[in-house]
């Protein structure tokens, strides 16, 4: 069995003042915690002017996520006030009757039975993306590789194969400029003061919002100007779309979801896919193991949709690296209605949180929680020991509307790379997982991409 600890931040001493939190909080949201924290079920803190309750049981995890969704389902401020100059009221952040709205919009776009298409998108620029390795001496940055391949797929998936290839650079900076642009902690927020209280937000803020627009309303100006295809991309998707009166959508609001998926539907996978390859680098069993399923499944060739049956314990590697390094490790909601859970008053107002980072990693739920260990996940185990103690993509009404798409993503790419590649990490360099707006290796990951030769599988 693999005896492999991948790394995450020192823990906190225990009971840290408020400030050291906040002061950690603004450089790195998962060097907040003590040792103790991940042995917590159910508990609360007041911080500042908010009481805030963590959720990290599985019984308190469906009880606010899933029971009680209706009285949890708003977003914490933080995430609302960054993301809303960017993606206005669309689904990620809206709630309500807007949110239920869109989401019986976006997510039948975005569901399993229409991945046929999406999976050949990601195979294809997967596969265009080990072409252009075959000819590479020397080292790649892993993390920046995966944005730019991600980016590229949901690029393709919305707006089509052509238009999305064309354009995917230039939505790729302007996403990666906005990000840098936002602070990470809005400290109106963080100490618990109205939402109508303005936000103060830099001109850098301002100007890479109004690039993305800009850059956004032409592909959707392009895509109607260009001749009809039978392409079933996002976007055909959601210009047939109709609202509840009838009307398609808006301009503004098309931008909004395209804008929203772009954000939600990139960094994820990319850094997921990024720490597959930190991962498989640091542990030569798991990769061999791989490299065998991945040979006597597919034998050099492409994957298909049809082949993720088989690819189980690929599947099982990238759910792993899920665990380890969820991508959104903290989930905040603000509570709408008061709740009592075993006993305890959870008044309207205050926050709530279940935080994928903690409860991934709990003492009492996972054996070895701090392992690398893929087995975990294959069929027959004991582990998750509830489908409420695994989250990365959330639970309950509000799961990730992606969740299919991601997974299938993901597997396919890995697939398709790993059969052609060792990743090799550059000696001596450290690698630090370090979440601001999602959770990454700090520093990128040098690695050089060493080729291999995949063995035909067997014939039938
Ligand atoms: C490994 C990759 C991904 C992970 C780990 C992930 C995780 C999550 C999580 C945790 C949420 C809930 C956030 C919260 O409650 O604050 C979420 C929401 C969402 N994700 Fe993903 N996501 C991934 C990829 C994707 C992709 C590829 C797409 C689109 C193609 C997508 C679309 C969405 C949407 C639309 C929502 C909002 C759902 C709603 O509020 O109803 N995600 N995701």
């Amino acid at each position: 069995m693999n005896e492999f600890i991948p790394p995450y931040p020192p823990r906190l001493p225990t009971e840290p003042r408020p400030w050291t939190r906040l002061r950690l909080a603004r450089t790195n949201t998962v060097a907040i915690w003590e040792e103790s924290a991940f042995t917590l079920d159910f508990s609360h803190e007041r911080v500042f002017t908010r009481t805030t309750f963590l959720c990290n049981s599985p019984e308190s995890v469906q009880f606010a996520f899933n029971l009680k969704n209706a009285s949890f389902e708003r977003k914490g401020p933080q995430t609302r006030h960054a993301l809303e100059p960017l993606i206005g009221d669309s689904l990620f952040i809206s709630d309500g009757e807007t949110w239920r709205q869109r989401r019986q919009i976006v997510a039948p776009i975005l569901h399993a039975s229409r991945l046929g298409y999406f999976a050949k998108v990601m195979v294809e620029t997967a596969d265009e993306l080990r072409e252009s390795w075959a000819g590479l001496s020397g080292e790649v940055d892993v993390l920046e590789e995966m944005a730019h391949l991600a980016a590229e797929i949901i690029c393709r998936a919305t707006f089509g194969r052509q238009l999305g290839r064309d354009y995917t650079c230039e939505t790729f900076q302007s996403f990666t400029d906005y990000q840098q642009a936002i602070s990470q902690i809005d400290l109106i927020s963080f100490l618990g003061l109205p939402d109508w209280m303005p936000r103060f937000r830099s001109a850098n803020v301002r100007r890479a919002q109004r690039r993305i627009h800009r850059v956004l309303d032409a592909m959707i100006a392009d895509y109607r100007s260009r001749p009809a295809t039978e392409e079933p991309s996002v976007i055909s998707r959601l210009l047939d779309a109709r609202g509840p009166d009838g009307k398609p959508l808006d301009e503004v609001t098309l931008r909004n979801e395209a804008a929203m998926l772009f954000l939600a539907g990139h960094e994820t996978t990319a850094n997921t896919m990024a720490w597959v390859w930190f991962l498989l680098s640091q542990c030569p069993d798991v990769e061999a193991r791989l490299h065998a399923e991945l040979d006597q499944v597919l034998g050099g060739r492409l994957p298909t949709l049809a082949d993720l049956r088989q690819l189980t314990y690929t599947q099982a590697v990238v759910e792993e690296t899920l665990r380890l390094y969820p991508p959104l490790p903290i989930l905040p909601r603000e509570v709408l209605q008061e709740e009592t859970f075993n006993g305890v008053r959870i008044p309207k107002g205050s926050m709530v949180f279940v935080v994928p980072w903690l409860l991934h990693r709990h003492r009492r739920l996972w054996d070895k929680p701090d392992h690398f260990i893929p087995e975990r996940f294959l069929p027959g185990s004991k582990e998750p020991v509830s489908k409420y103690a695994f989250v990365p993509f959330s639970i309950g009404p509000r799961v990730c509307a992606g969740q299919s798409f991601a997974l299938t993503e993901t597997i396919l790419c890995v697939a398709t790379l790993a059969q052609h590649f060792r990743p090799r990490l550059r000696p001596g360099h450290v690698v630090e997982p370090v979440c601001r707006l999602t959770l990454r290796p700090d520093g990128g990951l040098p690695m050089t991409m060493e080729p291999r030769s995949p063995t035909p599988a067997p014939m039938h």
